[in-house]
């Protein structure tokens, strides 16, 4: 028996490439169960849908025609994976926000699986705060996003918008679902998220980092058949995978404790967070009072984690540190790397337009111990995690 694929379309030209997903998951032998909005049926005919998929298309809720099951909730369980190709802004707002007013976005609602979401659009709406707040909304709760590409798009102009080609969404949606097992009996710790250093019971020193890419590669692992240990700050991303442990902290100090006791049984250690340098010398044990004309608060360096890891490393562990940058960033990288006793370090540079903080994508170079560089293309969290973990094996003890 094929794998099950549940195909959702909504209302963008990019439909018609949508036949070509569908005939590739056919012709990779898996079933396919294709639901579609009103609007997408004005780019695409139900006949065609049928005719390739070779199942009935599901549209419309209260069909008196079809069988008396309730076909969202069947169809959710039913899928393997839901693929949502293309997903328009309207779709993608309606699944952040859990409106349910038609098949697609009600069957989004009941789906436990695994989603992924191609969007699709003009590259202003596509770059629009509130487009990509829905999208990071969606990525925080673990679906998975294939970034567009850039392109000549529908309406005249190019730039980012443009839908994952067929091939490229059938790759990574097959890839996930093949059962990679090569961390199977890997221990691997992940760091993740920013730090909170409390300055009295209301304030803290914070960072914008949102903790994104470190459950992304959390996510990553854990698929790989890994046992795997969250060590993150505050962060509303959420976990999903059964192989993952989280461990709650918000100090930096609370970090490196936690860090330090699941240290010695780890395979592959990744330092993803962003670990506040200093914490204030003192906290105050009542909110401060605005009495001061100035106020300067003391602080005192943290622990540095990944440093103080690299110094008791064993041999036949693989330490990966993060390094974000703003100037002189492949040296002040490589300085890191070998600073702290790291055998691969992975640059963000923020002055890359769509990596680093807050955002749903990310550019990483990876630098190794033996003099290798490994260059990303500006991809989703998820795809570099990937990336990142793959790259990793190249160099962990098997
Ligand atoms: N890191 C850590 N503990 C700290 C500070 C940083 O483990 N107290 C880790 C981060 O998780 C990351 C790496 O060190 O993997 C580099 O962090 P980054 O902030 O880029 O560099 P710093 O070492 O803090 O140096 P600087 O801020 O001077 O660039």
């Amino acid at each position: 028996m094929g794998k099950h694929i549940v195909i959702g379309i909504s209302g963008g030209i990019a439909a018609y490439k949508t036949l070509s997903l569908i005939r590739l998951f056919k012709k990779n032998g898996y079933e396919v169960r294709v639901t579609a909005t009103r609007n997408a049926l004005q780019f695409v005919t139900p006949l065609t849908i049928e005719t390739l998929s070779q199942n009935r298309l599901y549209t419309d809720m209260f069909d008196t025609q079809r069988t008396l099951e309730v076909e969202h909730i069947s169809m959710a369980e039913w899928a393997d994976a839901l693929v949502v190709a293309p997903a328009t802004a309207n779709i993608i707002a309606k699944f952040s926000h859990g409106i349910a007013d038609d098949a697609l976005s009600t069957l989004f609602l009941a789906v436990k699986k695994p989603v992924f979401i191609a969007p699709a659009m003009n590259s202003n709406m596509f770059g629009n705060i509130a487009v990509q707040q829905n999208i990071a909304n969606l990525q925080e709760r673990g679906c998975h996003i294939l970034s567009p590409n850039d392109g000549f798009l529908a309406c005249g102009t190019t730039g980012s918008g443009r839908m994952q080609e067929p091939e490229e969404i059938f790759d990574t949606v097959d890839e996930y679902l093949s059962e990679d097992r090569s961390l199977q009996g890997k221990n691997v710790m992940i760091t993740a998220g920013p730090t909170y250093e409390p300055i009295d019971p209301v304030r803290f020193i914070g960072n914008h980092s949102s903790g994104l890419m470190g459950f992304c590669l959390a996510e990553a692992a854990a698929r790989k058949g890994a046992k795997v240990a969250l060590v993150t700050g505050p962060s509303s991303c959420t976990a999903h995978h059964s192989n993952i442990t989280r461990y709650d902290v918000k100090t930096a100090e609370e970090m490196y404790q936690q860090c330090m006791k699941l240290v010695d049984n780890q395979d592959i250690i990744i330092m993803s967070a962003a670990v506040a340098d200093y914490t204030p010398a003192h906290v105050a044990p009542e909110k401060i009072k605005k009495d001061f004309a100035q106020l300067s608060v003391e602080l005192v360096k943290t622990k540095d984690i990944l440093a103080s890891v690299g110094k008791i490393k064993r041999d036949n562990q693989l330490l990966i540190g993060f390094a974000l940058e703003t100037e002189n960033e492949i040296e002040n990288a490589k300085k890191k790397l070998h600073n702290k006793n790291a055998d691969l370090i992975v640059l963000n540079s923020l002055r890359t337009e769509g990596a680093g903080f807050r955002t749903s994508t990310n550019q990483v170079t990876i630098f190794s111990k033996d003099g290798r560089e490994f260059v990303s293309e500006l991809k989703s969290k998820q795809e570099i995690a990937t990336e990142i973990l793959q790259t990793a094996q190249l160099y962990i003890h098997q």
